[in-house]
């Protein structure tokens, strides 16, 4: 049975890094044409032949989604290349921690514009032709962190709530269109960026996940794909935990 995703046109922002992969492989191996966005074209290209490699063709587009500009000139090429975008996955995000008193303005800036501003400037390139066609899905990748915030996060978990908020929002304002917009919010996921924590405070974290474990990135890739297909059309505004059981609500 079809999942209704077969080409259908996808853009993953940050889609090469640890849980953005991932979820260009699902949304590929389900039938999506993928785009990802990235910054460093080096580390791109390379990324981009280990997954042609792996029998993924994934294109690129290079984009700073911080910059309102560079998001434009992003949607008007894959509005001309690809006729528009069908599933939009804000997946681009970047931690800077460290304890309030101690957060410059660089610090939390560039983490509410990378995380937060993003959405806005990304989400706005599709929407009206999502809506014109009827059909598009917008996915917001949070975080446990903006559902309970964390320490050494103000910065984070500020802009991942604000994530939800922006979901919520925009889901009254476009369910008519046959357009769904959600929120997931990872818990703690085997990646680089998690990795980074250190060690012991690491450890500390995962001995407070119910599961006993970090999360893998494909565990958050099928969520994405879930509410990207057909059988995901009734669900949103919503914000789907995947986080072991570390935080309930
Ligand atoms: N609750 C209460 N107190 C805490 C605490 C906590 N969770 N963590 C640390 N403290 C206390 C310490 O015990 C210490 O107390 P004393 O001064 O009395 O000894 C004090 O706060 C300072 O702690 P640190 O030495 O750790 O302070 P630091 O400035 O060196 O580092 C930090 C602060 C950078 C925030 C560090 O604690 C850290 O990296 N924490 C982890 C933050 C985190 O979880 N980030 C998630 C990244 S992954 C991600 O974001 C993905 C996702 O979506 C889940």
């Amino acid at each position: 049975m079809s999942n209704g995703l077969n080409a259908k046109v996808a853009l993953v922002t940050g889609g090469t890094g640890g849980i953005g992969s991932a979820i260009c492989i699902k949304l590929a191996q389900a039938g999506c044409k993928v785009v990802s966005t990235y910054t460093n074209e080096t580390q791109a290209k390379a990324w981009q032949a280990t997954m042609a490699e792996a029998g993924y063709d994934i294109a690129l587009v290079k984009c700073d989604v911080s910059s309102f500009d560079e998001c434009k000139a992003m949607g008007e090429q894959l509005n001309a290349d690809f006729g528009g975008v069908d599933v939009l996955v804000n997946n681009a995000g970047i931690t800077k921690d460290g304890t309030f008193r101690k957060m410059g303005p660089e610090q939390w800036n560039a983490v509410i514009n990378v995380n937060l501003v993003s959405v806005f400037n990304v989400t706005k390139q599709f929407v009206d032709g999502m809506m014109s066609k009827g059909w598009g899905r917008v996915i917001n990748i949070s975080s446990i962190n903006g559902q309970k915030g964390q320490f050494g996060q103000t910065n984070y978990a500020a802009a991942k709530a604000g994530m939800h908020g922006f979901s919520m929002s925009l889901a009254q304002e476009t369910a008519k269109k046959g357009v769904t917009v959600n929120s997931i919010s990872p818990g703690y996921i085997g990646t680089e960026m998690v990795m980074a924590i250190p060690e012991e405070v690491r450890n500390q974290i995962v001995a407070q996940i119910p599961i006993g474990r970090l999360g893998k990135p494909e565990e958050i890739a099928a969520l994405v794909t879930f509410l990207a297909s057909e059988d995901g059309a009734f669900i949103t505004g919503a914000n789907i935990a995947a986080n072991g059981g570390q935080h309930m609500c």
